[in-house]
């Protein structure tokens, strides 16, 4: 019998929680319970203030939770119970041994399987939606075949997330596809059904689509990649458009009209080319998953052709970077600068990956002393981004060169620079002549994310420099991606 009365979500994170939040909203029948390790994460869930901000989200929490949305941290109690088991847990690049900075960790799903499995006292449909390599799902039957207690029978089925940040709550309610892999079996198909008929509360059926578990791993691990990919093409081309006049927004528009090409994730006005291409906590990490496995699968061609999109990621942060000191005359030590920004795309106050993050630390690696504003990065965050070991060896010296500030106006105070490093709405519109005022001179301007009014800002008195396109002052015939000579 594969009635879904209860369902629980192992993982009370970006995916879990909101994922989790829609189907208790949508599915007025099915009691949902999200559970985590972590008390902090389960106590903020259930808290005025949750721990992750996307838009539209509080209300559809805050409509549900307590009726048949409950968040708890007790894990063993909602696992015994469910009927269908979420695993959302984190799957980060692993940080050592074998694989160390490519392959993804499995720890944690490794040990949400051997809870499933030391707990569990009646059979239960467990699907696999945090992002993994190819044939996780058999590690995952494997734990738990070897540990199985009399009468139960567990079926594993790959239902991987394609919610983008920020925009969370619309991509679940409104899914381009959901997809869901299993067994290509009796059983395997009716617990298949199941979990469509759970989707089935608000997603047309023409939309959800089923397949062999290993095709759906290997479809999250291939969209991704295809997205990243498109990103790291445009960022290449936007370094040719630097090199020789022409405008990386004009050449996205051309490009992006041919309908087999399409303008998305090209787009010629926001965030396409962003400031050293993309972050956020998934695509770096699940292309170098995607490169591990094609050199496990001993396909080294196709394993070096998807390094690439990485490396042209790497480059284009740096190019920007190096931009910047080049342009404050090759030195920045001891210059304030403001930074615009710092969660990894607009709409979200994440800030894993964040271009930011690189951006800041080459510049502190010169000695600059940065100016921060985010509205929606917490400072705790911001300050334990900048201080892993990866980025600064020296905490000290992150106190000593970084301001966190409440308001932009603050921020950008007697500064010689301002980069923006995301694209939040909000800065289009600030007032940039009140901004250009309370600047050293000349001021500058690094547009990271190709949000402003460049022609405007010049105007104002600005040097402005930007991606993917070389400005010229007005009446001024002078490359301004250069420095301009003393
Ligand atoms: P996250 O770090 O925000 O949340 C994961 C949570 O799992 C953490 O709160 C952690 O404490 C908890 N956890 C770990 N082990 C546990 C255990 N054994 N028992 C209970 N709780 C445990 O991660 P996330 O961003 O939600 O991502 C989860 C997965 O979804 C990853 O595989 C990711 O690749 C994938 N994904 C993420 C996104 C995204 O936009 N963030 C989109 C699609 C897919
Ligand atoms: C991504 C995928 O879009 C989503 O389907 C998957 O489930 C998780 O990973 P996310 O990382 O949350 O989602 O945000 P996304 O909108 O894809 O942006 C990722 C990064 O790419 C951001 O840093 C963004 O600024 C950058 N980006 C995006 C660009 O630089 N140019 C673009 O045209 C689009």
């Amino acid at each position: 019998d594969m009635t879904i009365g209860k369902i629980c979500c192992i993982g009370a994170g970006y995916v879990g929680g909101p994922t989790c939040a829609i189907i208790a909203h949508n599915c007025p029948s099915i009691q949902v319970t999200v559970v985590d390790l972590s008390e902090e994460r389960i106590a903020q869930w259930n808290s005025d203030r949750l721990p992750i901000f996307e838009p539209g989200l509080d209300d559809i929490v805050k409509g549900c939770r307590g009726k048949n949305l409950f968040f708890s941290t007790d894990v063993e109690k909602e696992i015994i119970e469910a009927d269908l088991i979420f695993i959302c847990v984190n799957t980060p690049t692993k940080n050592y041994g074998v694989g160390k900075g490519r392959a993804a960790d499995l720890k944690y799903i490794e040990s949400a399987a051997r809870m499933i499995a030391t707990v569990s006292t009646k059979s239960k449909i467990v699907v696999e939606k945090s992002t993994v390599p190819v044939k996780a799902a058999e590690s995952i039957a494997n734990i738990l075949k070897a540990n199985v207690k009399p009468g139960v029978k567990y079926q594993i089925l790959s239902n991987p997330e394609f919610l983008a940040e920020g925009t969370a709550v619309k991509d679940l309610l409104q899914p381009d596809r959901v997809l869901i892999g299993g067994d290509q079996t009796p059983e395997g198909h009716e617990a298949i059904q199941a979990l469509c008929w759970v989707y089935g509360h608000w997603v047309s059926k023409d939309r959800i689509i089923t397949m062999n578990t290993w095709s759906s791993e290997l479809s999250k691990l291939a969209a991704n990649a295809f997205l990243a990919q498109r990103i790291s093409s445009i960022n290449a081309m936007s370094a040719i458009c630097e090199s020789t006049g022409a405008d990386v927004t004009e050449v996205a528009h051309a490009v992006g009209m041919d309908t087999r090409i399409g303008n998305k994730f090209l787009k010629a006005s926001v965030g396409y080319g962003g400031i050293s291409g993309f972050g956020g906590s998934c695509f770096q990490k699940d292309v170098l998953n995607l490169v591990y496995l094609c050199e496990c699968l001993n396909l080294p061609e196709v394993a070096e052709y998807w390094q690439q999109v990485i490396n042209i990621n790497d480059y284009q942060r740096r190019r920007f970077a190096n931009k910047i000191i080049e342009s404050l005359f090759n030195t920045v030590t001891n210059k304030n600068i403001a930074i615009f920004g710092f969660a990894f795309k607009k709409d979200t106050g994440d800030t894993r990956e964040s271009a930011a993050i690189y951006i800041c630390k080459y510049l502190m690696d010169e000695g600059a002393k940065l100016h921060i504003y985010d509205p929606k990065v917490e400072e705790k965050q911001l300050i334990t981004e900048l201080t892993h070991p990866a980025i600064s060896d020296d905490p000290s010296r992150v106190k000593e060169l970084v301001t966190i500030h409440k308001d932009p106006y603050e921020a950008a105070n007697n500064t010689h620079a301002l980069v923006v490093c995301t694209e939040w709405d909000e800065f289009i519109n600030y007032d940039y002549e009140k901004i250009y005022g309370s600047m050293l001179k000349p001021a500058f301007l690094f547009d990271g994310r190709i949000i402003l009014d460049h022609q405007k800002l010049m105007g104002l008195g600005f040097n402005v420099i930007t991606i993917g396109k070389r400005l010229q002052r007005p009446n001024v015939h002078r490359p301004y991606a250069q420095a301009p000579a003393q």
